[in-house]
């Protein structure tokens, strides 16, 4: 019986120190950045979201509806992510999950992009996929495969990654993400279309080309910031 009560008692104190120990990492960033301000009263984000009252909260709280619908993939890439995030879902705060449908049309592709908070797994539902990411360097290995219906695929958090499809077929695609708001930096978007621009002098000597060859790269992206 004591002895059963110090067991107890030992086990409490073993768990109060591993959680005083895991409380004692940072905490992951939710959004890109959020920068510190000394005075709480000023302060307007958190990291990540502020809490409903759980007394409030709904079954709309957890709700998204329409993914069965196939989204337009006209435009210049022939792609269309529809991502659910906790923006999409408000109880997804916290929750460190989202969802992505992606429509592809025949010879579509979801550009190089990389999610800096997220892996993602994928699973193709129609048609067929060409996916592929390249790891950190300096080994930069492309690892790749061609998906078809049923196969699942990852995109480890953070490494560079797409998806094309190689025939004319449009492909369904639907995606998990490690996070609730996986964040994306599509490369070429960022690189060449960054407001400001970055210069061209830096970009030139980056990519090892002519100015001009930077300038034919940024056309594309031009105007598309507001
Ligand atoms: C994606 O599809 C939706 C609905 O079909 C459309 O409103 C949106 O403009 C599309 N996005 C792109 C990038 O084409
Ligand atoms: C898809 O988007 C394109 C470009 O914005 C537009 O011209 C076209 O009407 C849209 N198609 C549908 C079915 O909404």
């Amino acid at each position: 019986m004591m002895k059963g009560v110090h067991y107890f008692l030992a086990t409490l104190a073993l768990m109060a120190l591993a959680s005083s120990f895991a409380s004692a990492y940072d905490p992951s960033p939710l959004q890109d950045f959020c920068v510190a301000l000394d005075d709480p009263k000023s302060a307007v984000f958190v990291n990540g979201k502020f809490c409903k009252d759980p007394k409030l909260v709904t079954a709309d709280d957890f709700f998204f509806p329409g993914l069965n619908i196939p989204r337009n993939t006209t435009n210049p890439v022939g792609s269309n992510v529809t991502l659910v995030n906790v923006d999409m879902i408000k109880g997804l705060n916290t929750l460190g999950i989202s969802l992505a449908r992606l429509d592809y049309a025949p010879y579509g592709l979801n550009p190089p992009h990389t999610h800096p908070r997220g892996t993602e797994i994928l699973v193709v539902l129609e048609g067929t996929l060409l996916v592929g990411f390249v790891t950190s360097n300096p080994d930069n290995k492309f690892i790749s495969k061609l998906l078809k219906p049923g196969d699942v695929f990852v995109f480890p958090i953070g490494l560079i990654h797409f998806q094309f499809n190689p025939e004319k077929i449009p492909v369904v695609a639907f995606a998990g993400l490690s996070s609730q708001n996986p964040g994306v930096i599509t490369i070429a978007n960022t690189v060449f279309g960054s407001n400001p621009p970055i210069s061209v002098d830096v970009l030139a000597k980056a990519f090892q080309v002519e100015k001009n060859v930077i300038k034919e790269l940024m056309a594309p992206f031009m105007g598309s910031k507001s």
